[in-house]
């Protein structure tokens, strides 16, 4: 029978059912700060067109939809209960056209080649089981001289957790990170990853990788 501590590492993976949309309010609450650090980094302007990857609940679609007012924001995740809490959370922006969620793979977005400014991936580098295929499909979608932020808690914190379900997680520090992100079509100097503390000196860590324009 698998663990509680497991259980809770797969609904972080895959939110699915009841315990899912749990987690998803948690997530709300618990990635706010993770969210805020990355979009700062990510640079969104009001006329750019935004990608987030794995949006989970949807919070940080929403911080997005409201810096890029001018633009679209598109958002892909596996999860159908995460789409549903997303789709709630941004109904006003979904209806007015400006945010269009969709179910899709981090390998397989369904976006068109170059159709975003800015790409964000907030806790979703745990999962990429094929760091390649992800940053060859963010290059496909993403525009000449745009940015990807992606925010991951640094390996030393996610160890002493114990919801970090063996198998669940692919954990890093900051070289790690830094040569995950440069491990697809983006040279290492495209990358450039920081040390960031979250509240109660959570360590994390914002990797951004800039496209040649
Ligand atoms: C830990 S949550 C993070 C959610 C959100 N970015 C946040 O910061 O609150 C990870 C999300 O990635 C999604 N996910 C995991 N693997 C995926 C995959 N291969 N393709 C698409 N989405 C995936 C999950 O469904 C989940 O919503």
């Amino acid at each position: 029978m698998a663990s509680i501590s497991d259980a809770f590492a797969g609904h972080l993976r895959h939110p699915r059912g009841g315990w899912g949309r749990l987690v998803g309010q948690l997530m709300r609450v618990v990635n706010a700060e993770p969210n805020a650090q990355a979009i700062r980094a990510l640079d969104v302007r009001t006329h750019h067109d935004v990608l987030e990857l794995g949006f989970g609940p949807g919070e940080g679609v929403r911080g997005l939809a409201r810096l890029a007012s001018g633009g679209t924001v598109f958002g892909v995740d596996q999860s159908s209960a995460m789409l549903a809490q997303a789709e709630a959370r941004n109904r006003a922006a979904i209806a007015a056209g400006r945010v269009r969620l969709s179910l899709g793979s981090f390998e397989a977005t369904g976006l068109a080649d170059r159709s975003v400014d800015r790409i964000l991936a907030v806790n979703v580098a745990y999962f990429w089981s094929d760091p390649h295929a992800v940053l060859a499909e963010l290059d496909r979608v993403l525009r000449p001289g745009g940015r990807i932020s992606v925010y991951a808690t640094d390996a030393s914190a996610m160890a002493r957790w114990g919801f970090i379900g063996a198998g669940h997680h692919r954990t890093f520090d900051a070289q790690g990170l830094a040569a995950a992100l440069a491990a697809g079509p983006f040279p290492a100097d495209a990358v450039r990853v920081s040390s960031v503390r979250l509240r109660g000196g959570v360590p994390g860590l914002v990797g951004v990788v800039e496209k040649a324009a």
